[in-house]
């Protein structure tokens, strides 16, 4: 597995804050399949010094801490973008991209959304970058009404669900959004948000869950396949057909049990 989004470079923003924490989440990583990590520290300049400069020599320090703890992880270079009316013009020159590719993590407010986020979204898209849209599920807005996560994909954002949400990490609501959204087949990734704070690692237990309703093929299209178009910079299908990847015996009584419970 690919985990596209995770706050394990120690003491750049609210995830993990020491070599220590990050090396215990990689174990668990490493336990549960995960090949390759992209480093999200948050990109709040307000709050955290997480320029270019910083966030590079940190991951040079970070890789040879895992040579010699022989620790077998690529490691690639990324932030989660809280989105402003600045994001679109320094994507580029503060390189907010994940690896090499076109594809951007951003993040907004949780409660409501701001009033100029689509404008904002449609200068990055114009710009020729693709936004992925971190934690729908999350959103207040989208937890209201789950139909606006198809209208992101019609602009051409994709969407990240969090491991933890399919687990109830964040509460019933967001859990029952984040089951929604998988069964409409409005996901692009599955990824962890990991800040270190969990001794255990959500994408592995998540994964396993999503199998009791869905095939092995979603699993692998939503934390292998996208994932590493994003690290080749390589399209991914906005819009996908999820019955193929429905577990035909009483699929929907299985997983309405679930989301009612
Ligand atoms: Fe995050």
């Amino acid at each position: 597995m690919i985990d596209i989004h995770t706050h394990l470079l120690p003491g750049c923003d609210d995830g993990s804050a020491s070599l220590d924490e990050s090396i215990e989440q990689f174990k668990l990583m490493i336990d549960a399949g995960v090949t390759d990590i992209i480093l999200t520290p948050h990109y709040i300049p307000e709050y955290y010094d997480n320029h270019y400069e910083n966030i590079t020599s940190k991951i040079m320090i970070l890789k040879s801490e895992l040579i010699k703890y022989k620790i077998h992880l690529n490691l690639h270079r990324g932030v989660e973008v809280y989105l402003n009316e600045n994001s679109p013009e320094i994507i580029t020159s503060e390189f907010l991209y994940l690896g090499n590719s076109k594809y951007i993590l951003v993040e907004t407010g949780m409660n409501e959304f701001p009033i100029n986020l689509n404008e904002i979204l449609y200068k990055i898209v114009k710009s020729g970058y693709k936004p992925i849209l971190a934690h729908p599920e999350r959103y207040a807005n989208i937890i209201k009404n789950p139909d606006l996560a198809e209208d992101f994909m019609h602009r051409n954002i994709y969407l990240q669900v969090n491991a933890g949400s399919l687990l109830g990490e964040y509460g019933k609501r967001v859990r029952n959004t984040a089951w929604t959204l998988l069964s409409r087949g409005h996901v692009h990734f599955l990824a962890s948000d990991n800040h270190a704070n969990l001794h255990h690692y959500s994408l592995g237990i998540a994964v396993r869950e999503v199998k009791d309703y869905f095939n092995a093929g979603y699993v692998k299209l939503l934390t292998v396949e996208n994932p590493g178009k994003i690290l080749l910079n390589q399209n991914i299908d906005m819009f996908y057909s999820v019955k193929q990847y429905f577990i035909k015996k009483s699929f929907f009584a299985n997983l309405i049990k679930k989301i009612i419970s």
